[in-house]
């Protein structure tokens, strides 16, 4: 019944000594942390293939993220969904990331998005009978390959990201739309 991801939640004393990490900052970001009197945050990420960020770009287009956390991912749900939290602040590895998105999280609603979750017991070893009324919702359902896509995509490109989006990625997610003159200069 344990819920990893909260307890391996970064800020939980991960800047262990030792522990190596392939940091895939932005220089944005690297100047951002350079600055700040914190220590910076420490997560080990693997460097992510550029082509399988775009097919998860698609995908994320394609999926129910962005009702909840924005078609940027900063957080600014659309419409009358739940609104998630921001995910262009690095939190969470490859992996962490992935269980989330696979397996949502139980009493919130952070949908999961494998058919199989909680039907067997691969997510956090509980089933439906175990979850009761606290099951997260159901999201349309993704492949494993389609999860590592989007996985790599929220790695390369949400990220270390500013919260307010660029007219490049407004245009990027929604074509050369009035929508996006909000983000020109
Ligand atoms: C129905 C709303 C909803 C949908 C759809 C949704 N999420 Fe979430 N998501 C949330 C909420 C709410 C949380 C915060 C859960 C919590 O309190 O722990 C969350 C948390 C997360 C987190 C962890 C962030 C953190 O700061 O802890 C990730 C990563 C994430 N979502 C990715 C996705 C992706 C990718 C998709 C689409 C495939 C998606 N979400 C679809 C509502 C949603």
């Amino acid at each position: 019944m344990s819920l990893a991801p909260h307890a391996r939640r970064l800020g939980l004393g991960l800047v262990l000594a030792g522990l190596v990490s392939l940091s895939v900052f932005t220089p944005a970001f690297a100047q951002d942390t350079a600055s700040s009197s914190e220590a910076p945050a420490v997560v080990e990420v693997a460097a992510v293939d550029p082509a399988a960020a775009e097919r998860g770009f698609k995908v994320w287009r394609g999926s129910d993220c962005a009702g909840c956390h924005g078609w940027s991912g900063n957080g600014e749900k659309i419409g009358e969904n739940p609104k998630g939290p921001n995910l262009r602040v690095l939190e969470y590895d490859a992996d962490i990331l992935k269980e989330i998105i696979m397996c949502g999280r139980p009493s919130t609603f952070m949908a999961f998005h494998d058919e199989r979750a909680y039907v067997d017991d691969r997510c956090y070893g509980m089933v439906f009978a175990d979850l009761g009324n606290t099951a997260p919702p159901k999201g349309k359902p993704m492949t494993d390959s389609q999860a590592d896509d989007i996985v790599a995509f929220i790695i390369q490109d949400l990220y270390g990201k500013p919260e307010r989006p660029s007219l490049e990625e407004c245009q990027r997610y929604y074509g050369k739309k009035p929508v996006c003159n909000m983000y020109a200069e």
